[in-house]
């Protein structure tokens, strides 16, 4: 049996070309990393499909209300002398009205009509524009390109403009998905700065709160002193009892600067396990003092994350110590295991997880484990905490667009899990 093609005639043949070159377009569309990378990819496709070989795209600026241009090609001296085309001129007015691409014959009017204007982007009046093609995206002008051949204006065929037309359409659409996505960046950013002003609110809040007894002491000490200077036992023991609320307070104003000053993390690619390890190394003498077991368990196959090193230890450490504390009155086992977790969406994140054996946190707290200054260690002078440990440590997480959770059960022990995403999946 022979196997035989049919003959493509000339019009198939180009309906052929028209659609490979729309799907190598569409392609040529995915995940851009920049405006300016999609931008120059939107227009030097659609210049060398219409064989315009000079032209420049325009995209719609909301926050100064006018087109700007992002990108240009060729020697266009006279486009490139126009930056911004304002909303009001006539070229974005026809534009807007026809939805459609205009050649230079369609263009006359519009052109001449602002070349009457002295408006931003009105010297595009004196341009030889060839051919004018609109982004649009749900009827709305988000962008659009403007061409012209060297060679002057040409007739282009009508299956050249329906090809032009689709892929514009492409176009569109793949630059209003970049811009929403970028605009989604934006907004999770002010987010979380906003949460960040919020909780130092909270934290300045809590802050006046706590220093408030070690104050009191300290401002009764001084007025009692000249009375009871002779009185040694009180000057000893008052004086102690001072010391250790001004220390106290030391503390606090640290942990506020530290938090206060904390900046964007620094994200480098990074190896969790390493870190974990690290960190256990650090903690290791003090766990061999208090009779603590620690069981390691990393996943070999865990994926590096851009992480900031110093901020992921940070938070890694206050686990560690408030699962020993937890420890303090037996001997425990301190488990840390990582593992390699597949989301439902395909993407790859890292988990860790720091299990103890101590006394656990009861339902009650277990809603206030996060807030400001929520401590329960105000009774031991050795493990006196600040309080701020976890609510330092959820910040940290989330910053890094990871999710922190806790388990525990009073009596038996309390398991912290840290999902942090990396550049797999
Ligand atoms: N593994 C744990 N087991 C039992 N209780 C815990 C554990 N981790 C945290 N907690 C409880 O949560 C509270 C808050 O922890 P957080 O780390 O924020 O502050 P802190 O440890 O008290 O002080 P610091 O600011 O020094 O860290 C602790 O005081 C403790 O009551
Ligand atoms: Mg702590």
């Amino acid at each position: 049996m022979t196997d035989r093609k049919a003959p493509q005639s000339g019009s198939d043949q180009s309906i052929v070309a028209s659609l490979q070159r729309l799907t190598q377009f569409a392609r040529d569309m995915g995940h851009p990393a920049s405006l300016p990378v999609i931008a120059g990819r939107i227009l030097s496709s659609l210049s060398e499909v219409s064989r315009h070989s000079q032209g420049a795209l325009y995209v719609f600026d909301r926050d100064r209300e006018c087109f700007c241009q992002v990108v240009s090609q060729g020697q266009t001296p006279s486009i490139a002398g126009s930056p911004i085309v304002a909303l009001n001129h006539p070229l974005v007015q026809q534009l807007d009205n026809h939805q459609d691409i205009l050649d230079s014959y369609a263009l006359t009017d519009s052109l001449h009509e602002a070349s009457l204007d002295n408006t931003p982007g009105a010297q595009l009046a004196t341009l030889p524009i060839n051919l004018a093609i609109p982004l649009l995206n749900r009827g709305k002008l988000i962008a659009f390109v403007l061409l012209q051949s060297p060679t002057g204006p040409t007739v282009i065929p009508s299956h050249t403009m329906e090809l032009l037309a689709a892929m514009a359409q492409n176009a569109a659409n793949a630059l209003d998905s970049f811009l929403l996505y970028e605009d989604l960046g934006q907004s999770q950013a002010l987010m979380r700065r906003t949460d960040r002003l919020r909780s130092l609110e909270t934290i300045a809040g809590g802050f006046a709160h706590e220093i408030r007894n070690p104050l009191t002491s300290i401002k009764t000490f001084i007025q009692l002193a000249p009375e009871r200077k002779d009185d040694s036992r009180f000057i000893g023991e008052f004086g102690r009892i001072v010391l250790e609320d001004v220390n106290r307070i030391e503390r606090l104003l640290q942990e506020i600067l530290d938090y206060a000053l904390y900046m964007e993390p620094q994200l480098t690619d990074e190896d969790l396990n390493e870190i974990v390890s690290s960190c256990l190394y650090f903690i290791q003498v003090k766990a061999d003092k208090r009779g603590i077991k620690i069981e390691k368990d990393l996943a070999p196959e865990l994926p590096r994350g851009m992480l900031d090193r110093q901020q992921v230890k940070q938070v890694l450490l206050n686990l560690l110590l408030n699962a020993m504390d937890a420890m303090s009155d037996k001997t425990g086992t301190l488990r840390v295991r990582t593992t390699r977790l597949q989301k439902a969406d395909g993407a790859v994140w890292s988990q860790i997880e720091i299990e103890d054996t101590g006394h656990g946190i009861s339902p009650e707290n277990l809603d206030h484990i996060f807030d400001p200054f929520f401590t329960t260690k105000h009774t031991s002078a050795m493990n006196e905490g600040t309080g701020l440990g976890l609510t330092i440590a959820h910040q940290i997480i989330r910053e890094h667009r990871g999710e922190i959770q806790v388990q525990s059960t009073k009596g038996i022990g309390t398991t912290f899990r840290i999902k942090l995403p990396s550049h797999q999946g």
